[in-house]
């Protein structure tokens, strides 16, 4: 009854939600909250805030999946509009509409091969889609200090290390892929309006995320879903790059600690000291599948083809999280083994998901659940 009454009466349905948003806490904008990290930080920010107005935006690229947050979306604090960080008139209209104070933002082009493909995509999101978040949240915000500008970055930004050596927050930069140098720009742009006109800010670094919702174009999710399908995984090189992985919700709460206990101005390393050689992990991988699937042991192994290595290929990714565990007491929830575990389960129990993906049917999702409504 009462819905039917607020639908007859527009005016009144409109003012309570303006209500309710200028009694929340907070307004956050979260970027990019459509893809894999994003939809788990969108998810954990929204449930442990409720007073928090929570709004996603996001361009729903080939990445962006409104489905990866399917359970949260009719949650009275969570808000998507589909939209362009790039588009400057509809980030203040966005800042205005619902004074903004805090900004997390993840939105980006995130795959190294695509970058390789076709750099200009990442220079346009990546570097000018984040100068122009940049300057929106300078304008509206002014000299406020009580806000935050958060830029989630990567530890390719730092390069490639040799054996023994770890990424310090005051290693310097050297990127080496169209990706890493993108993203290497955005956070010397960060630095820069915190500099020049003390804008509030804070970025963290992280290793290479594994978990539930990643799109199957990255290392872990494609190797399950070929497995699973019994095509070849191809293994780039001789398989010996290192990178060091991390359970993308100690991800999600790194982030809720890094934005709420942080201090302004501040980097902060974010790693699980998981280091795996390629070959070592996809090894890993093929046992447990050929476990969970009952296969006879050996034939996900012998599905690994050697292929041509990917051009510029960073050797080895090592964080040191220190910082981050002895000033915000942050720690890994999981070990590998659990994480890799639940990660497999999760792509085994949610097939649809993975085929939505590969046939591109997720895409009508925002379309049927949405229509054109938030699309302003
Ligand atoms: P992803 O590719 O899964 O998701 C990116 C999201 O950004 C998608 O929802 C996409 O639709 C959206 N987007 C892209 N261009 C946009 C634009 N112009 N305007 C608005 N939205 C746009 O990426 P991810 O793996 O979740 O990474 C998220 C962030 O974390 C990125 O900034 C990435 O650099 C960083 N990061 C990722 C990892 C990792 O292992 N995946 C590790 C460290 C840091
Ligand atoms: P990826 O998941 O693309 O993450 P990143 O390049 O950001 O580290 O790749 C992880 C590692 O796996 C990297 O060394 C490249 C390698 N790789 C393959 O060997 N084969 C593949 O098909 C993919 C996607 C990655």
């Amino acid at each position: 009854m009462i819905i039917v009454g607020y639908l007859l009466h527009i005016d009144v349905y409109l003012l309570a939600i303006k209500d309710m948003m200028n009694k929340m806490e907070k307004n956050i904008l979260i970027t990019g909250g459509a893809g894999f990290i994003g939809s788990h930080v969108v998810r954990r920010m929204v449930k442990s805030y409720p007073t928090y107005g929570i709004y996603n935006l996001d361009k729903l690229t080939y990445a962006g999946n409104l489905e990866n947050l399917k359970d949260i979306e009719h949650l009275s604090n969570y808000h998507f509009i589909k939209g362009d960080i790039c588009d400057g008139e509809l980030l203040q209209q966005i800042f205005e509409r619902h004074q903004i104070d805090g900004v997390i933002h993840l939105a980006a082009e995130s795959h190294v091969d695509r970058s390789i493909l076709n750099p200009m995509e990442f220079v346009r999101t990546n570097v000018i889609g984040t100068v122009s978040l940049l300057n929106v949240a300078k304008n509206y915000w002014k000299e406020r200090q009580d806000v935050l500008f958060y830029h989630v970055s990567t530890d390719e930004v730092y390069g490639s290390l040799a054996e023994g050596a770890y990424f310090y927050e005051t290693t310097p930069y050297d990127p080496q892929s169209p990706y890493s140098a993108s993203k290497a720009s955005s956070d010397h742009f960060v630095r820069a309006y915190g500099n020049t006109y003390g804008l509030p800010y804070l970025i963290s670094n992280c290793s290479n995320n594994y978990g539930p919702y990643q799109f199957p174009e990255k290392l872990i999710p494609l190797f399950i879903a070929n497995i699973l399908h019994e095509k070849p995984l191809p293994v780039y090189g001789k398989g010996e790059n290192i990178r060091d992985w991390l359970w993308v919700e100690d991800h999600a709460e790194a982030i809720d600690l890094i934005f709420h206990k942080g201090k302004a101005g501040e980097t902060y390393n974010i790693g699980g000291r998981n280091e795996w050689r390629n070959i070592d992990l996809i090894h890993v991988l093929c046992e447990k599948m050929d476990h969970k699937l009952g296969r006879k042991p050996g034939s996900s192994a012998a599905l690994i083809t050697y292929v041509k290595d990917r051009a510029g290929h960073d050797m080895r990714y090592a964080i040191d999280p220190s910082k981050l565990q002895r000033e915000l007491g942050w720690k890994p929830s999981l070990t590998f083994e659990e994480g890799l575990d639940l990660t497999i389960d999760w792509y085994l129990a949610n097939q649809d998901w993975v085929k939505r993906v590969q046939t591109g049917a997720y895409r009508d999702y925002y379309q049927l659940q949405y229509g054109e409504r938030f699309n302003s």
